[in-house]
């Protein structure tokens, strides 16, 4: 080698200028392609014989769990105009492989056995378009949190075995929270006691959303909960969103775990846009029981974001003056932030007026204009997405990091202070102040809502011609009156 100083050295600077590649692309987020075959889904399938069923046909023994949930965001998460269109501006930007990882979560059985092919509704079979459905959780049975990429639960983390081979066929096995009665199953399936369906770690998989290559947490529910007080209290996922508000807000409040014969399937969150949305769509198609039942759904979803949070007024004296309000917005049953999820896709913020005793106007914030537009000073509680050369970004195959991330962690609190200088003459100070929640911004909504597949009629479907102001719901109002000396 040392008669060939000049070729040594060079192979060596080969190495050196690789180096730091190679190190890079290994170190952090490294992962076996084989231990993850639908990658950048991070779903393992037991493949046997045995297979996936549509949740009608669950439907015909257990019609309880069915009704509750058919119409649940669950039973949307496939159809969902918003997310067919987003996936369909994903796959036109980034290619086909992107769509796995989207529908892994949106539609496991649909993704693992290759149905289910990218946007679009057309010629799927009912188990494809049922999204995630009674298999998605019943056929679970373990995951692969530490064994991810970012070594946390991520993109679907977890193991579906709907079934083996047996002897007479195959045989289904679905996993539930009861040690199996004689006769369970009716002869359809086998049954297993599973521990996983008595923690978070079975929602976990998919309510942590990366980035499909550089894993980072676009969502994070699961660990805003885990790293919070109710998790410390064993007060679950399922706890305040397997039940009815009631019992959601007994969950919360006194940190009660409900008795097991309290749990429902409505999975019900924050989208009643979803469910309002859904609910028209089932009463143009003539099914007034479903749209019964998703109209429901809606109003559980106006009265949990009315119960998630709650807000304080108190003024602040300078030499005698009113000078500022301070507005303390508290997340008072919200397991996890408040906002959470789509952080940087939601919107919740403080409108604010001011008015002298005359009646006359002294300070505004956050009122939407006519075309559903915020004012810049707004104060919002959610995200900024950005790219890789930090710039604003929404879609989620752009957003690598945020610019700003500033929601309220579960039983805590942000403050807000509003500079204000009444007139001399003015004696007092009328505030009303408003928390207000929406599910994207104006634009954004119809961006998405112009890129749904061609086979999705959005007139035809939901009797929509264009895109609505979007509904905003009030989360929480206060009003006050100040001295405006003291
Ligand atoms: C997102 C996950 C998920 C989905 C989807 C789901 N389940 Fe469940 N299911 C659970 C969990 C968790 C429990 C345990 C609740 C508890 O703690 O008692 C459960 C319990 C059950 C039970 C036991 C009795 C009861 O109601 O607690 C049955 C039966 C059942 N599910 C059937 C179904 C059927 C049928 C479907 C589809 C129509 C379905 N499930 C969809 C998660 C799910
Ligand atoms: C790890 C699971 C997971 C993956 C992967 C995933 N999602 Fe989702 N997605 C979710 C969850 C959970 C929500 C609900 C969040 C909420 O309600 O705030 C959601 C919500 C959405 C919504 C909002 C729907 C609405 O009605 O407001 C869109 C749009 C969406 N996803 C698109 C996508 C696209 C496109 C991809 C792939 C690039 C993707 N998702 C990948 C789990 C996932
Ligand atoms: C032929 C009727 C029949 C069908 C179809 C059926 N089941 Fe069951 N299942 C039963 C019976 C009976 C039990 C015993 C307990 C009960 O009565 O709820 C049971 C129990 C369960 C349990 C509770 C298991 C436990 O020990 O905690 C789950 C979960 C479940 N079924 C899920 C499903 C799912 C998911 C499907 C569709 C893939 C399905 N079942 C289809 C009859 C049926
Ligand atoms: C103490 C009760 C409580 C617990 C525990 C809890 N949540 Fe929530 N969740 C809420 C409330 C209240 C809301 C409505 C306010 C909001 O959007 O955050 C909500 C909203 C949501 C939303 C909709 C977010 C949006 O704005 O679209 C999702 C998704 C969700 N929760 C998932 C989970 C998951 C997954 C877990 C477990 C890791 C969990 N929650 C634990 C109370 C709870
Ligand atoms: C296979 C993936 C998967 C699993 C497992 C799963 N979820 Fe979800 N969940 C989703 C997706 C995807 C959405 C959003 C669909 C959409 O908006 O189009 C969602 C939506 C929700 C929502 C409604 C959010 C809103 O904005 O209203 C709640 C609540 C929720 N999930 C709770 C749970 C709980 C509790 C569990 C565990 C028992 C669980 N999920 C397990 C994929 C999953």
């Amino acid at each position: 080698m040392s008669r060939h100083p000049f070729a040594f050295s060079l192979v060596l600077a080969a190495l050196i200028a690789l180096a730091p590649g190679i190190a890079l692309a290994a170190s952090v987020f490294d992962f076996d392609r084989e231990f993850y075959p639908f990658y950048p889904s991070l779903i393992k399938w037991n493949k046997s014989s045995a297979p996936f069923t549509p949740p009608a046909d669950c439907g015909g023994c257990h019609e309880k769990q069915y009704r509750e949930w058919n119409g649940s965001v669950h039973s949307l998460a496939f159809h969902d105009p918003v997310y067919q269109g987003e996936l369909n501006k994903g796959v036109k930007s980034v290619g086909h492989e992107i769509a796995r990882q989207c529908e892994g979560c949106h539609s496991p059985a649909g993704m693992v056995t290759g149905e289910v092919k990218g946007p679009g509704l057309k010629g799927l079979s009912p188990l494809a378009a049922a999204g995630v459905s009674c298999d998605a959780c019943h056929s679970m049975s373990g995951v692969t949190h530490w064994q991810t990429p970012s070594h946390e639960p991520e993109n679907g983390s977890f193991i579906l075995t709907p079934g083996v081979e047996s002897r007479g066929g195959p045989q289904l096995i679905k996993r539930g929270p009861y040690k199996p009665v004689e006769g369970c199953g009716g002869g359809f399936h086998d049954c297993a006691e599973s521990g996983l369906h008595l923690q978070a770690d079975m929602c976990a998989s998919c309510h942590q959303v990366y980035h499909y290559d550089a894993h980072f947490p676009l969502e994070a529910t699961y660990l805003e909960w885990k790293h919070g007080p109710y998790a410390q209290k064993a007060i679950l996922c399922q706890d305040c969103h397997m039940v009815d508000t009631a019992t959601f807000r007994r969950a919360a409040d006194d940190f009660v775990k409900p008795a097991r014969g309290e749990y429902r399937h409505y999975f019900n969150g924050a989208n009643y846009l979803l469910h309002y949305l859904a609910a028209g769509a089932a009463r143009k198609a003539g099914d007034k029981e479903l749209a019964d039942g998703l109209m429901k759904q809606y109003e559980m979803a106006v009265a949990r974001l009315k119960s998630a949070a709650e807000l304080e007024l108190a003024p602040v004296y300078r030499e005698g003056r009113l000078a500022e309000v301070r507005v303390r917005v508290k997340n008072v049953r919200a397991g996890h932030n408040l906002p959470t999820s789509l952080t940087n896709v939601r919107q919740m913020w403080l409108e604010i007026t001011a008015r002298d005793e005359a009646g006359k106007v002294i300070l505004a914030s956050g009122g939407l204009d006519a075309k559903g537009d915020l004012p810049a000073d707004t104060r919002l509680f959610n995200s900024d997405g950005m790219g890789t050369d930090f710039h604003f970004a929404v879609d989620p195959w752009v957003v690598t990091a945020f610019s700003r991330h500033d929601t309220i962690p579960p039983r805590g609190y942000k403050e807000v202070f509003y500079g204000i200088s009444p007139a001399g003459g003015v004696k007092e100070v009328r505030l009303e102040v408003k928390l207000r929640y929406r599910q994207a911004d104006q634009h954004v909504a119809e961006s998405l809502l112009a890129a749904v597949p061609k086979d999705l009629d959005l007139k035809e479907t939901y009797g929509l011609d264009k895109v609505p102001l979007l509904p905003v719901v009030d989360m929480a109002e206060q009003q006050a009156t100040f001295p405006a000396k003291h």
